[in-house]
């Protein structure tokens, strides 16, 4: 059997899957971020190896013959977080997350110090990547900043304490802004930028080879005799890809998690810094890809449904019981800041067209579709770029909505498939690159699409509506954002 296991944000998830592909068990453990001050976004990296200790425990607890028959292991995680680590491999302070937005200015720095940043980069620097995260602790905790010995992602630390290896894979490493994404290395001229060498880096692999292997301890606790080889594994983004078969050209898959993600596979590099696109290198080798990714997608239908004193299902089930198109009420999903196609941290939300009228029915519409139109906005910037996107699969918790999924499908104007079995996060797409590790298979037979349950089309009766009132979301943004400046 193969193992995948998902540092997630809101939890660590372990799958098992056979040979052929199959899932045979699951487990999970939650986590909880800290947000000491507005902007920021901790962990402790402590959480993620209990809660991984936690969830393969509970999986060896049900199914104690194909925990014992692992041969390999994928790691899927949340992108671009900073842990960092001592030359004793203690960790230095709580790790700093992909969407903690506090270090705006030591991006304008970089890119300052550095012109041609984001030809080397592929990207822009955004606060969401690791590197200028290092910056604003080197100006704001100076003593933590000395002591630096290495710097790894959240599932490469997870990595670190399986396997004792300092290993990252491509598509997670392409997310830190010290590698030179197109050539697939680490930059010497971008980790000179934050005051960094190679040395302060973990080696790199591509995410269907092995990085290392289950230490001998691991090995005992979970009852395996022969020892399983650990892939290198994705970032979650490109991970889920594997998982859901969006590893050729023009495919992609829509992800309503916390952040909202719009994800296609590339046959080559493909930047687009302009619409603050992310491009990054994908799991598999020679395969790059983009996304536009918005922060606040669940995230801000969970937040609203928390002031108004509903569950999400229940917002969600209210707007599909009494819905005709878009009401007076816009709403900005801006609750963190935004990255794609804005790159600006200091953005907030906003609910517009308010009336006596309004209540949790319609202002939780607008929370739906304003999440829709930052779909579209990514849309936007992707094709910009020249890429045509023929494929999309829905994944994460938001895609359980039909009505969530069909107002982006209206504003996209393509049709959204979903998978018979919703659960093809992260974890999934690592236990295949944990098969292909373990057993030298074609990534491109593992990495098929999963059987689709239904297709969610466009509503051409309501294109005209949406294609208006995504005009007035766009306008609204400007508007805004001039006005608080
Ligand atoms: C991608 C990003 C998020 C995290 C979520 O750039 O920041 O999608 O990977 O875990």
């Amino acid at each position: 059997t193969y193992l995948g296991l998902d540092i997630g944000t809101s939890g660590v998830k372990a799958v098992l899957i056979d040979g052929e592909g199959r899932a045979l068990g699951e487990a999970s453990a939650p986590l909880s971020v800290s947000r000491p001050r507005p902007g920021f976004s901790e962990q402790d990296p402590a959480h993620w190896w209990d809660a991984v200790l936690k969830a393969v425990d509970a999986l060896k607890d049900r199914h104690p013959d194909l925990v014992s028959a692992i041969r390999g292991i994928g790691l899927s995680g949340q992108m671009h977080g900073a842990t960092l680590l001592d030359k004793d491999n203690k960790v230095i302070r709580p790790a700093i997350l992909w969407n903690d937005v506090r270090s705006a200015a030591e991006c304008a720095e970089m890119e300052e110090a550095l012109p041609a940043l984001r030809q080397i980069a592929g990207n822009i620097a955004m606060p969401g990547f690791t590197a200028p995260k290092i910056l604003w602790v080197k100006k704001h905790e100076p003593d933590n900043y000395a002591k630096i010995a290495k710097v790894l992602l959240p599932k490469d630390y997870v990595r670190f304490l399986l396997t004792g290896t300092y290993v990252s894979d491509m598509s997670d490493a392409a997310g830190t802004l010290w590698l030179d994404v197109e050539y697939r290395g680490w930059s010497d001229d971008l980790l000179a930028v934050t005051g960094l060498t190679t040395e302060h880096m973990p080696a790199l692999v591509e995410g269907s080879e092995p990085s290392g292997h289950l230490s001998p301890e691991l090995c005992a606790r979970w009852g395996i005799a022969q020892t399983p080889v650990v892939a290198g594994g994705g970032g979650d983004n490109a991970a889920s890809a594997c998982g859901i078969g969006a590893v050729e050209p023009g495919t992609g898959f829509v992800s309503l998690g916390t952040s909202g993600v719009l994800f296609v596979s590339n046959d080559k590099f493909r930047p687009n810094t302009e619409g603050a696109v992310h491009a990054f290198c994908h799991a598999i080798p020679k395969t790059w890809h983009q996304m536009g990714v918005f922060l606040s997608a669940t995230d801000s239908l969970n937040w609203f449904s928390k002031l108004v004193g509903q569950d999400a299902a229940g917002v969600t089930a209210g707007v599909a019981g009494n819905f005709s198109g878009p009401g007076e009420e816009i709403f900005l999903p801006y609750l963190s800041g935004e990255r794609t196609p804005h790159n600006n941290a200091a953005a907030r939300g906003s609910f517009v067209g308010l009336s006596h009228l309004s209540d949790s029915r319609t202002m939780g519409q607008a929370v739906m579709e304003g999440v829709a139109f930052a779909v579209r906005d990514c849309q936007r910037v992707l094709t910009d770029a020249g890429t045509q996107i023929d494929t999309l699969i829905a994944v994460g918790g938001g895609s359980k909505s039909d009505l969530w999924l069909e107002m982006i499908a209206t504003n996209l104007g393509m049709a959204i498939a979903v998978p018979e079995d919703g659960d093809f996060g992260g974890a999934f797409g690592a236990a295949r690159l944990g098969l292909i590790a373990a057993t030298g298979a074609d990534p491109k037979t593992v990495c098929t699409k999963p059987k689709i349950e239904k297709t969610i089309d466009p509503r051409a009766d309501l294109k005209s509506a949406y294609d208006d009132q995504y005009a007035r979301f766009r306008a609204l943004y400007a508007g805004i954002e001039e006005a608080r400046a």
